[in-house]
């Protein structure tokens, strides 16, 4: 069953592409005294309904920041929980995704996860890349730093063995060599768990998103949480450093 768009929602001014900082899962689980990963286990219902509603609303492009270069530096057992997670999700999930159409891409310096994730995240990527639905990225191992320190290493050589010149330098050629090349750059940030930053997400690709930030945890975000969310963009002006006149 597909979904239809909300009416009170213009179908020629939804975002192309959506960003979510999912923010909160390990709040989630302490609010209701019960272990933070437990907040994460509930957070891939979240991920499948929110896809599900992005696809079937006309949205092109939806990335999801699920571990940081950052979050290494939480108690092992957590990340070990979530390097596991991460593994059976995708293992479960990707027949129906695929067959959905839904193309899934990861961005992040992969080599460092555990080598039967980055295996299971090769076949789910090989069996989805004809798909022309929406495309859905999950931020694994994701720094926005460390992929302009990434994408600098790559020009730099380049470079070095006269592949290019300094001035060929210019943003197009960045973006090319970024982990989001063919991705169009987000329209939208949506961060739940009320925290108003960054966090080291998609820095160059976000110049002029839109942000909005939600109080609701992301375990509890749903359907209407998203209707919200597309309500306040609808609303926003994109000047982009134009003036209004
Ligand atoms: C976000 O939820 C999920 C990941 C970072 C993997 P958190 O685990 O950061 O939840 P809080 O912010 O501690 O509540
Ligand atoms: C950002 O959330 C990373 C992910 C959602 C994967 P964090 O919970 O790690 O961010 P900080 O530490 O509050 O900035
Ligand atoms: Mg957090």
């Amino acid at each position: 069953m597909v979904h239809p768009l909300p009416a009170d929602l213009d179908p020629q001014r939804l975002p192309k592409h959506i960003a979510v900082i999912m923010d909160g899962n390990g709040r989630w689980g302490q609010q209701r005294g019960l272990p933070r990963i437990m907040g994460h286990q509930k957070g891939v219902d979240t991920i499948r309904n929110i896809l599900t509603y992005c696809q079937d609303w006309g949205i092109q492009a939806l990335t999801v920041y699920a571990f940081s270069t950052e979050n290494w530096r939480r108690p092992p057992t957590e990340v070990e929980f979530l390097m596991t997670l991460f593994e059976k999700v995708l293992r479960r999930e990707i027949k129906i995704w695929a067959a959905k159409g839904i193309q899934i891409r990861f961005v992040g310096d992969l080599t460092s996860l555990p080598y039967s994730l980055q295996e299971e995240i090769q076949r789910s990527v090989i069996q989805t890349r004809h798909n022309s639905g929406i495309q859905f990225t999950v931020a694994t191992n994701y720094g926005g730093r460390q992929e302009l320190v990434q994408a600098c290493r790559a020009i730099a050589t380049k470079v070095a063995a006269g592949e290019l010149k300094p001035s060929d330098i210019d943003e197009t050629l960045i973006n090319n060599h970024l982990y989001t090349h063919g991705i169009p750059d987000p329209d939208l940030l949506i961060r739940t768990s009320g925290e108003m930053r960054l966090s080291n997400f998609l820095l160059w690709q976000m110049a002029y998103s839109e942000i909005y930030v939600t109080p609701t945890l992301w375990p509890d975000f749903d359907k209407t949480e998203l209707h919200q969310a597309l309500l306040a963009f609808q609303q926003r002006e994109r000047r982009f450093g134009k003036a209004t006149v």
